[in-house]
């Protein structure tokens, strides 16, 4: 197994860092890994806002449901989906863009380009012996977030990413199995099958939790499924996105 494959297969997220900030060397390297993924049709529809600033930190911290590791760690990166430099070329070249960048489609680009800069991202900060955790919680309150960051329309803050230095590893999450997520030729479903393969997971993933936990959480993934979608959350987000002139047609 190669360096790159090993480095892959060893994630697990990371929430607890030492008190030690990144380098801006390390910083820039992260980025410049982020950009150097494929975009579609070249469009580059993302952008990447680092926090420095502790007491910043300390708000988005609290913005997305007290998550102390979004105060400590060594830089919080907040990746957005942005159409907003498109805009701006269509002004400067004089193009009707507006229907275009305000497409479902569009936006779909833009979260796609984000999504694969950030897993580079985080592939190069773990090759480099750092921790990453994403942070999806920033999406609790956009607005707040969007004044904190003054993000212009066309710019959606979609998930942050805290890196840093290592203080505590835990055990890997195992995935669920090969078969279910890859299909060969069409997608193929026997249900009854599927059904028993996911209380084999049920029980891997309960077993997880309770040495993880001392015995204080044995959930079997299906469980906890089922009890996350059972809650709506963040259901204003379509009218913020809206709001922010992306995904309108
Ligand atoms: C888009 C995205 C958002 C996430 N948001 C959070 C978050 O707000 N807080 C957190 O502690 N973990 C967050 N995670 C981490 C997941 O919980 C974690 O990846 C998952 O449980 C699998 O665990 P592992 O990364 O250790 O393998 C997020 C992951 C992704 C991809």
């Amino acid at each position: 197994m190669n360096e790159v494959i090993s480095t892959i297969l060893n994630h697990r997220s990371i929430r607890h860092f030492e008190d030690k900030p990144l380098s801006d060397d390390q910083i820039k390297t992260i980025v410049s890994c982020a950009q150097a993924a494929s975009t579609s049709s070249f469009i580059q529809a993302y952008s990447i806002i680092g926090i420095k600033d502790r007491l910043k930190k300390k708000k988005l911290a609290e913005l997305v449901g007290n998550q102390p590791y979004v105060e400590n760690n060594g830089h919080f990166f907040i990746f957005c989906a942005d159409l907003n430099r498109h805009h701006l070329i269509g002004i400067q070249e004089q193009k009707d863009v507006k229907a275009s960048i305000e497409s479902t489609e569009k936006f779909m680009v833009a979260l796609i380009d984000a999504a694969l800069a950030a897993q580079n991202a985080a592939i190069a900060a773990e090759s480099l012996g750092l921790g990453i955790c994403y942070i999806g919680g920033i999406r609790n309150n956009l607005e707040e977030v969007k004044k904190l960051l003054k993000t212009p329309e066309r710019v959606i803050p979609l998930f942050g990413m805290t890196v840093g230095y290592p203080a505590k590893i835990n055990d890997k999450k195992l995935r669920l199995p090969f078969e279910h997520i890859y299909h060969e030729e069409e997608y193929q479903q026997n249900n009854e099958i599927y059904m028993q393969q996911l209380k084999e997971y049920d029980d891997v993933i309960s077993q997880y939790y309770e040495e993880r936990t001392g015995g204080k959480r044995k959930d079997r993934w299906t469980e906890q499924m089922a009890n996350m979608l059972e809650k709506q959350t963040r259901m204003y987000m379509k009218e913020f996105i809206q709001n922010n002139k992306m995904d309108i047609k």
